[in-house]
């Protein structure tokens, strides 16, 4: 099954064909951003998904291959590995916890799937997340600019969401900013947050902003409150789909991911949720942004969290082998 020849042969291979990965698939596909192989463990159900996304192609009218598979040989040469592996939350079970499943089919989905696409990049998806893509990050080798997360895009996705429903303007006007780590303590910067350039904070009162902010921060906790047996998706594959779109049409997209710290905002060796551009090479730049003393404090305390539950991570892989 050859792609029609004036396509470019762009791949990107999902592992995991949950939620987000078979919706990832879809808007991959739809967009006519990539051909798509879509790969799990459990046998059929990837093949199913991609048959049927196939059979969508003649309404959607697009002549991507989405192709189901067990096999990490039929991910081979991908230009993009998207890790979606693993269990998601649910109630009871905050991120942290996801620790002990996730670190196992995390490091091995990204060892084997890079094994046949060495030049790929990567992008994590799996909870909790900041230690998931580093755990990902070190268990292949990469160079650092070739491994980032998906969650700043979401976070940023969720506040900017509340901000337009608090408002009542369209949400095309407004750029919401969140940094830090994926979880509670992640970092809602409303002074770079934006209604058409003008700053939130001109525009509604303190409690308001605090009121959103709150929201945003437990904005995964509140759909898994809602869903009770699964966890959001649809904002998750949106927003990863953003990343493969930057990387894929090369935009150098400034976008806010999980990458690689070496001293910007005060933190080292640890990946944490910060502006960056995205191009074919993978994060171009990291970009710094001018903190407050309380923010950056918040940034630091969000990463001093995620660095304690690597360690632990790390001591539930070493005492496995
Ligand atoms: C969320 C989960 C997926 O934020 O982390 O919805």
């Amino acid at each position: 099954m050859n792609s029609p020849s004036n396509y470019p042969s762009t791949r990107v291979s999902i592992i995991g064909a949950g939620k987000v990965g078979s919706t990832l698939a879809q808007r991959i596909a739809e967009k006519n951003l990539a051909d798509v192989v879509l790969l799990d463990i459990v046998e059929g159900w990837p093949q199913g998904i991609a048959l049927d996304l196939m059979q969508a192609r003649g309404v959607e009218r697009h002549d991507r291959q989405i192709v189901g598979t067990n096999d990490y040989t039929d991910t081979a040469n991908s230009n993009i590995i998207v890790i979606a592996a693993g269990i998601p939350r649910k109630p009871g079970i905050n991120r942290e916890d996801l620790i002990k499943i996730n670190a196992r089919i995390v490091t091995e989905a990204a060892k084997s799937a890079i094994a046949h696409s060495p030049e790929a990049i990567l992008i994590v998806v799996t909870n909790p997340l900041d230690i998931m893509t580093y755990l990902a990050w070190e268990a292949t080798g990469l160079p650092k600019h070739r491994v980032m997360g998906m969650a700043g895009i979401l976070d940023s996705a969720r506040f900017q969401t509340f901000i337009a429903m608090e408002l009542g303007v369209s949400i095309a006007e407004v750029n919401a900013t969140v940094l830090g780590s994926h979880g509670d303590l992640m970092v809602p910067v409303p002074r770079y947050s934006t209604v058409n350039g003008i700053p939130i904070a001109q525009l509604m009162d303190a409690g308001a902003i605090d009121r959103i902010v709150q929201r945003t921060r437990h904005g995964g906790a509140e759909i898994v409150g809602l869903m009770k047996t699964g966890s959001a998706y649809f904002a998750p594959a949106s927003s990863t789909c953003l990343m493969v779109e930057s990387i894929v049409l090369n935009q150098s997209r400034l976008l806010p991911c999980s990458v690689y710290l070496d001293g910007q905002y005060g933190v080292k060796d640890l990946f944490l949720g910060v502006p960056c551009r995205l191009g074919s090479q993978g994060v171009e730049q990291v970009v710094e942004l001018e903190l407050s003393d309380t923010e950056k404090a918040a940034f630091i305390e969000s990463g001093k969290v995620v660095s304690q539950n690597i360690d632990e991570a790390k001591a539930i892989l070493k005492t496995a082998r």
